[in-house]
């Protein structure tokens, strides 16, 4: 299995391109075949949840041609199955975003049901309210969901709990329903937003996206458009977390500052200096960093995808840092990892309290998930000894060449797989 080595203990220090944002793009790519024309998509990050995604899209019928690495273009005209297996969806949740496509555009569709992960047991009551409240059958057997619809009629939905897959799901179906759908209690997030301009782009008319209450009037068909996904707010957070943890001075570059407002604000109290221009943000992490306290929120709160990164850093602040988990239940996984490293934390459920300490120690640990082993590379960094990570294929689903472009802005940090690799890079570093 491959692992990252990392030798730490050097400020991070550069300029860092930004790439599209992931959890944007796999939304925008199930929504790209709800037209019979081309729809061509660019600036998306080249990441294995995007591969899978472009495979189950292909796997239907579609025609999907593969511009460059960032660039494909996607024609549905061909979709001869609406039945999206198990495989795709064990690969990445984010299949689901399938199930409302084509329950929108063929108003039927077959989607394995979405298992849980290691951040939590992940429901998808949300996204089944929604669709029924549409006037879809939706049965779940022999561990698919099966939704079904003579028609979909505009509704007016209250979800009970602010949910982004439910929040993208339902408006891709209502987006071909007839008349106007009103979803209320809706997720926030930059990439809602932009599924929202994708579809318009495409010719429906959906309106308040990135506000409490989106309003759709259900369009009959779609048509071709050439979209740019949205820059990725946590791939940018990630690296500016890690500037801050390694008392380095590193600018992201192509971001959208108001974006990263929560993220900043928390670098900004714990004694960071935050720079911002049009399209990038640059963090200065020089004297000793103070212990904060975090809530993890939707939109436009903290983010949950920035928890690990930020938890990495309070470990490395002075005094006592607390983060409250709202939104998942399993979150603090990479917390017993940090611990092997010398950090002195206790989890008492969904929050846990930090002690800083000077310095951690490297060790060998292991990505529990995505965003939880970016952050452990963060500490390995920061980490004037030799840390490996393992497991770091979840890294990769999320993350495009992260370790390039740690190298980039002078992290010492290789991809390895035996242990003869792991030899030469400790005498390499040495
Ligand atoms: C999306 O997951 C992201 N994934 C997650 O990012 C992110 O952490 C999450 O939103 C929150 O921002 C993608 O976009 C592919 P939710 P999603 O539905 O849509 C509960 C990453 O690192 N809930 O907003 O699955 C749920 O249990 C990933 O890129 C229900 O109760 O998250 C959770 O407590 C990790 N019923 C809360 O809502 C439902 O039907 C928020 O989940 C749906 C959700």
């Amino acid at each position: 299995m491959e692992q990252y080595i990392i030798k730490g203990g050097h400020p991070l220090v550069g300029e860092v391109e930004i790439g599209g944002a992931k959890n944007a793009a796999l939304a925008i790519l199930a929504a790209a075949i709800m037209t019979d024309e081309t729809v061509l998509v660019d600036n998306l990050p080249d990441v294995n949840d995007i591969n899978v995604l472009l495979d189950a899209i292909s796997g239907i019928g579609a025609n999907v041609h593969r511009v460059d690495r960032h660039t494909v273009k996607i024609n549905g005209k061909g979709i001869n199955d609406v039945n999206i297996e198990y495989d795709y969806i064990k690969k990445i949740r984010a299949s689901y975003y399938l199930l409302g496509a084509l329950l929108g555009k063929y108003k039927r569709a077959e989607v394995a049901l979405p298992g849980g992960c290691n951040i939590g047991s992940r429901p998808i009551d949300q996204h089944i309210k929604g669709f029924r409240a549409l006037g879809a059958d939706v049965d779940i057997e022999y561990g698919k969901i099966m939704a079904e619809a003579d028609r979909l009629v505009g509704k007016h939905i209250y979800f009970d709990v602010v949910s982004v897959g439910a929040t993208i799901n339902v408006m891709m179906a209502a987006t071909m329903a007839d008349g106007l759908t009103i979803m209320e209690n809706v997720a926030k997030e930059p990439h809602v937003v932009d599924v929202a301009n994708f579809l318009n782009s495409m010719g429906a008319n959906i309106r308040g996206a990135g506000t409490d209450v989106i309003k759709i009037r259900g369009v009959q068909r779609l048509h071709s458009t050439e979209y740019s996904v949205i820059p990725d707010q946590i791939e940018a957070g990630t690296f500016m977390f890690a500037a801050a943890a390694t008392k380095g001075d590193v600018t992201v570059l192509n971001v959208i500052p108001k974006h990263l407002e929560a993220t900043i604000a928390k670098l900004v109290e714990i004694g960071c200096e935050v720079e911002e221009f049009d399209d990038a943000v640059r963090v200065v992490s020089k004297g000793d960093l103070t212990s904060t306290h975090v809530k993890t929120l939707p939109y436009p709160g903290f983010p949950t995808d920035m928890q690990p990164q930020i938890g990495v850093t309070l470990a490395l602040c002075q005094g006592t840092s607390t983060i409250t988990e709202s939104i998942f239940e399993n979150r603090f996984k990479y917390l017993d990892e940090l611990a092997r490293m010398g950090a002195n934390v206790k989890i008492e459920g969904n929050s846990a309290t930090i002690e800083g300490v000077k310095k951690f120690t490297g060790a060998r640990v292991s990505a529990p998930d995505l965003r939880a082993g970016a952050a452990l590379c963060i500490a390995g960094l920061a980490t004037d000894g030799i840390t490996i990570v393992d497991d770091i294929v979840y890294i990769q689903r999320g993350y495009e060449r992260f370790e390039d472009k740690l190298r980039g802005i002078g992290g010492i940090i290789e991809k390895v797989e035996t242990e003869k690799d792991i030899q030469k890079f400790k005498l390499k570093v040495s």
